[in-house]
């Protein structure tokens, strides 16, 4: 099944630069029929898990739904030939933006429940409970005065998948977003930055290690105030920094080490319902990573 279509970019995206540069897409036809019918027939189902993948100091969480659970067999086979689209997801190194997810029929919950399915499926299908996350939004707002800087979120799986819903209006809790090619223009440019800690960035972005995630070592390197090039590097950085306001419904999909990404101020914390959180392998990012080892 074919699972997204192009489509014209919002007005109100017009005033951002990086919004007019990507492509849009929303569900296909057949994925708006198929995801309305599900949001009705999932509105009763509470048998979602919130599994903990390890007990490492890194958050490793996702949620799963037996597939199971769902009584309505057609909907339980067009699943299965759902999973496969995202098995061969085809993408590049430019993010992509969607809009229209979340619609009169299709809710959040339908969207939760499916992306829960999901997960339980595709890690069947790839063998591996490690590619495919679909991860709880942290509700707990920690230093940076609200504000999430620019960060890779690491996982395991690189495709980062986000679908908005609860968000805040105006000018607060807007995306950012910088390509690593950037990143590594703006390090080769800042002169108080080691030439030695270049080759370790570009190592952690290389490299996925099962036993040891990388998060926090890129955000010291970048974020540690008391690193001598911190101040040289962040005014770099913000220059080139591109800002997106998705509403409820919209969002975008980015090779987790091809792009940072973050997030401005916010007053409140976010809460749990503030987005969908999908992280997935595909097939092409398996076989290339196989030929690594
Ligand atoms: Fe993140």
């Amino acid at each position: 099944m074919k699972i997204f279509q192009t489509t014209n970019i919002p007005d109100h995206h017009k005033e951002f630069k990086l919004s007019k540069k990507v492509n849009w897409y929303t569900w296909s036809k057949e994925m708006n029929d198929f995801l309305s019918i599900w949001s009705k027939e999932v509105r009763k189902i509470n048998q979602i898990r919130r599994i903990y993948m390890s007990n490492q100091k890194y958050i490793h969480d996702t949620y799963a739904l037996k597939t199971s659970k769902i009584e309505n067999k057609e909907l339980r086979k067009q699943l299965y030939d759902i999973v496969d689209s995202f098995y061969i997801f085809k993408h590049n190194s430019q993010p992509i933006f969607f809009t229209n997810m979340i619609n009169e029929d299709i809710t959040f919950n339908g969207l939760h429940c499916f992306f829960a399915a999901l997960r339980e499926i595709l890690i069947r299908k790839m063998n591996d409970r490690w590619s495919v996350i679909y991860s709880p939004v942290y509700t707990r707002q920690k230093n940076n005065e609200g504000e999430f800087p620019l960060h890779y979120d690491m996982f395991i799986p690189k495709i980062l998948f986000m679908i908005y819903n609860n968000v805040p209006q105006g000018k607060q809790g807007v995306s950012t977003f910088l390509s690593t090619k950037e990143l590594e223009k703006i390090l080769s440019k800042t002169k108080s930055f080691p030439s030695k800690k270049r080759k370790l960035v570009t190592e952690i972005l290389r490299k996925t290690e099962r036993q040891r995630d990388q998060y926090g070592a890129f955000w010291d390197l970048i974020h540690d105030e008391n690193n001598e090039w911190y101040e040289e590097l962040h005014d770099k950085m913000e220059s080139k920094k591109e800002f997106v306001k998705f509403k409820k419904g919209e969002g975008f999909l980015v090779h987790d080490r091809l792009w940072l990404h973050g997030r401005t101020k916010t007053r409140k914390n976010p809460n749990v319902k503030r987005l969908i959180r999908f992280v997935f392998n595909t097939q092409k990012i398996i076989e290339k990573e196989s030929i690594k080892v």
